[in-house]
């Protein structure tokens, strides 16, 4: 027996339900399911439910976890077990997994990303265990890739929502959270961004192939130069575009060119380079414009940019940048790959993908191939 869905688990970034939800929506109905979402501002959680419960492979397909910008997380709610009695929680939440009939390759134990929630890390310490345990002991848990990830999404230490996904369409961090150690020397905390969206955005193919001693980098908005270090850190080059001042340690580096010039109108001195990359605070339709003429002109192979979102219309601001984008490769039939993630390290704003493809049949939704 297939286990049912009830509906998607998404968690986001708080203050994003609204994008969240909306994301949601539109894939679920492009696929051929009606629901409606369950949130509140600033929980970090959408539940997003099915009027009908459908075979949970099937909404799997309808709302791919790559379709998403703004869900950090998205598993295929199967089940909620409420009222765990406090003398005993392990009994309830064992028989409603086994009562799905599942085997399950990992367990992704989350909660929201609020501070509510992040008080209940000491009791999952204690209670994951068990439950592991358990699960080991009755063969529901197996230690096979190929089998389903098994998510606990707990509300408080009474109510767990059970959800299912697959690997490599997932977020490969729990809860869709990248903690990353920020590197001595780096010149700001922004260079974390950047070292998440090679992870987040890119096969292992793409970062093999770009990210390697020799070749070039464009850093659109550098100042102080946290995603510049990224790249000279690597063996790479980069010209350094920001008319603010950048890291000493960078300069000193050898490897990064510091040009003091507005990132708009600058060209590079070479017929192409393997990357640019843009952070300047500006509007997010002229930045897209403006990084979909560096990749559709050849003039860069590759691009991550980041789009600051305004406060209201972020959905609808996000569309437009995608009609640029297209428009602008339109131009020639050009083809391209375009993947949009609100990052972790991401505020009020997004980060993309972009590069040219070359073959008229190629898969522009390419799966991610995930650690
Ligand atoms: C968010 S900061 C970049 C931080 C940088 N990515 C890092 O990791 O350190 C944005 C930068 O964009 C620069 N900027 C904004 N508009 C620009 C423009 N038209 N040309 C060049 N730089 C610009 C600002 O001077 C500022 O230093």
């Amino acid at each position: 027996m297939s286990p049912t869905a009830k509906g998607l688990l998404l968690l986001c970034r708080p203050g994003f339900e609204k994008e969240c939800t909306a994301e949601a929506e539109s894939l679920a109905r492009a696929g051929g399911i009606s629901g409606f979402a369950r949130t509140t501002a600033d929980s970090g959680c959408v539940h997003y439910v099915f009027h009908e419960l459908v075979d949970w492979k099937e909404a799997l397909e309808a709302a791919p976890f790559d379709a998403f910008v703004f869900a950090r997380q998205r598993s295929i709610w199967i089940e909620r077990v409420a009222d765990m009695p406090q003398e005993d929680r392990v009994t309830p939440l064992i028989e409603a997994i086994a009562a799905q009939e599942i085997q399950v390759g990992r367990l992704d134990v989350e909660t929201a990303d609020t501070n509510e929630a992040k008080s209940l890390s000491g009791f999952l310490k204690r209670f994951i265990p068990h439950i592991e345990r358990t699960l080991k002991a009755r063969r529901i848990l197996r230690d096979k890739e190929e089998l389903p990830t098994l998510h606990l999404l707990f509300k408080d230490s009474s109510q767990v929502d059970l959800g299912l996904s697959r690997l490599g369409d997932a977020s490969p961090w729990p809860m869709g959270i990248a903690r990353l150690r920020m590197p001595r020397n780096a010149p700001s905390r922004s260079t974390l961004k950047l070292a998440e969206a090679f992870d987040a955005l890119m096969t292992e193919e793409e970062r093999t192939q770009s990210l390697k001693p020799g070749l070039y980098a464009v850093d659109l908005g550098a100042a102080p130069g946290g995603w510049s270090f990224q790249f000279s850190e690597r063996g790479m080059h980069v010209y350094a575009v920001d008319n603010g001042p950048l890291a000493d340690s960078l300069v000193a580096s050898g490897m990064v060119e510091h040009v003091r010039a507005d990132g708009f109108s600058w060209r590079a001195p070479r017929k192409q380079v393997e990357w640019v990359v843009c952070d300047m605070v500006e509007q997010p339709a002229r930045v897209a414009q403006l990084v979909s003429d560096w990749i559709a002109s050849g003039k860069a192979k590759r691009c991550i940019f980041n789009l600051k979102l305004p406060m209201k219309k972020r959905f609808e601001e996000l569309k437009k940048c995608r009609q640029v984008i297209s428009s602008r490769f339109g131009l020639h039939g050009d083809h391209y790959v375009l993947r949009i993630r609100q990052l972790y390290h991401d505020r009020e704003e997004v980060t993309a993908y972009l590069a040219k493809i070359p073959a008229p049949d190629s898969n522009k939704t390419a799966k991610l191939s995930r650690r």
